[in-house]
C-alpha cells in the first residue's frame, strides 16, 4: 500500500501548479507544527532543526491522525497516536518500539510539498512531491527602503473569482464606498485599456481623473495626473499600481489570495508607498482609511456569499463595464491563451 493524496477535488488541475502563501513567517514558530488547508488539501507547516520551513500533507501515513496535532522532536513531526516520526520530505524517519528493519519505507512516507519561505510569508506548491520549475510572486517594492509598507490579512467565506473582481473593478465604489473612493453623482468618462496574456489580465486607466473620492484626495494629493493598472496575475494575485507624471510617486497594493476550499480565503495584502516627501506620512494617513474600505469590501463578499447559498449554482450576467471578470474566469478555468487587448469607454 502506498500513501496516496485526498481524493480529486473540483478544483482544475492546472491550480496546483501554483505556488500559494501557506502563512505568515511569524506565525510560523519553531515549537509547534501549524495547520493550513490549500486548494481542500490539509497541510501540516513545520521548520524542521536548522529553522528551514517544510510541509507535508496533514494526514500521518499511519492511521491517518492529523500530524498538526502532534508534536515537533528535534526537527521533525511526531505523530500523537502512536508517535511515528516524519521529516521534512516526509520520510517515517522512527516508530517508537520497532526493533528491526528500517522505519522508512515508500508506503510509509507522507506526502512533501516543496516549500520558499520569502519577503515574511511562507509560500507552498500546491501539488505533493514536485519540484517547481518557477518561483513565487514577489511583492514588488516591499523590501525597496525608499517605500513605506502596510501590511495585513484578511479571511472571508468567499472565491478568488469574486475576490478578484471586487478588488479591480471600479464600478463597485461608487455604491460600496460612497465618498471615500468615487460618487455617483460626480462620474467622468475614462477609456481603459483591457489586455490578457498567458498569466495576467488587467485594465489600464490612462490619466484617470474619476478618482474622486478622499480617500484618493489624500494618497494623490497634488498630483495632475494618476495612471492605474489593474492586475489579475495566475493563479491568484491582485494588484492595483498607481504611477503619476511626478516621477517619484509610485504606489503598489498587491494581495497574495489563498483558497483553503470552496467557501474560504485568505488575503495576504502588501502596499509599497513612494511619494518624495510625503512618503514617511503614508501609514499614518492611509491605514485608517483603508481598514474602512476593506471593511466595506468584506462585507460586500459576506452578503454576496451567504446569498448564493440560497441557490443551486450562480447565475450572472455581465455588462460591456465587467472589464476584468471574464478574463478571470478565463485563466482560471485553463481556458486556451490566445492574447486579448480592447479599448472600453466607461462613465466612472
Ligand atoms: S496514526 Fe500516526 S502513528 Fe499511528
Ligand atoms: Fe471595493
Amino acid at each position: 500500500m502506498t500513501a496516496t493524496l485526498p481524493p480529486a477535488s473540483a478544483w482544475p488541475a492546472h491550480l496546483y501548479a501554483h505556488w500559494y502563501i501557506a502563512c505568515r513567517s511569524k506565525d510560523l514558530g519553531a515549537r509547534r507544527p501549524l495547520a493550513c488547508e490549500i486548494l481542500d488539501q490539509p497541510l501540516v507547516l513545520f521548520r524542521n532543526g536548522q529553522g528551514k520551513a517544510a510541509a507535508l500533507l496533514d494526514r500521518c501515513a499511519h492511521r491517518n491522525i492529523p500530524l498538526s496535532a502532534g508534536w515537533l522532536k528535534q526537527g521533525e513531526l511526531q505523530c500523537r497516536y502512536h508517535g511515528w516520526r516524519f521529516n521534512a520530505e516526509g520520510r517515517c524517519s522512527a516508530i517508537p518500539g520497532l526493533c528491526s528493519g528500517s522505519s522508512d519505507q515508500p508506503a510509509r512516507r507522507v506526502p512533501a510539498f516543496a516549500v520558499c519561505e520569502q519577503q515574511g510569508f511562507v509560500w507552498v506548491y500546491a501539488a505533493a512531491n514536485t519540484s517547481p520549475n518557477h518561483e513565487p510572486m514577489v511583492f514588488p517594492e516591499s523590501d525597496n527602503p525608499h517605500y513605506q509598507q502596510l501590511n495585513w490579512s484578511f479571511s472571508g467565506p468567499s472565491t478568488v473569482e469574486d475576490v478578484a473582481e471586487n478588488f479591480l473593478d471600479g464600478t463597485h465604489t461608487h455604491f460600496v464606498h460612497p465618498g471615500l473612493l468615487r460618487n455617483d453623482n460626480r462620474r467622468g468618462q475614462i477609456t481603459a485599456r483591457v489586455t490578457r496574456s498567458a498569466d495576467r489580465t488587467e485594465a489600464y486607466y490612462p490619466n484617470d481623473q474619476t478618482l474622486d473620492g478622499w480617500m484618493y484626495r489624500i494618497l494623490t494629493g497634488g498630483l495632475k495626473e494618476i495612471n492605474v493598472t489593474a492586475r489579475f496575475i495566475m493563479p491568484s494575485v491582485l494588484q492595483q499600481e498607481y504611477t503619476s507624471n511626478r516621477p517619484d510617486y509610485h504606489f503598489y497594493y498587491t494581495v497574495g489570495l489563498t483558497p483553503h476550499n470552496a467557501g474560504r480565503i485568505t488575503g495576504h495584502v502588501c502596499m509599497s508607498f513612494c511619494a518624495g516627501r510625503w512618503t514617511p506620512l503614508f501609514k499614518l494617513v492611509s491605514s485608517p482609511l483603508f481598514r474602512i474600505g476593506i471593511a466595506q469590501d468584506l462585507g460586500i463578499l459576506r452578503m454576496h456569499s451567504a446569498h448564493l447559498q440560497r441557490f443551486e449554482r450562480p447565475q450572472y450576467a455581465y455588462s460591456e463595464l465587467d472589464l476584468l471578470r471574464p478574463h478571470i474566469d478565463h485563466l482560471r478555468q485553463g481556458l486556451p491563451a490566445q492574447p486579448f487587448e480592447r479599448e472600453v469607454t466607461l462613465n466612472l
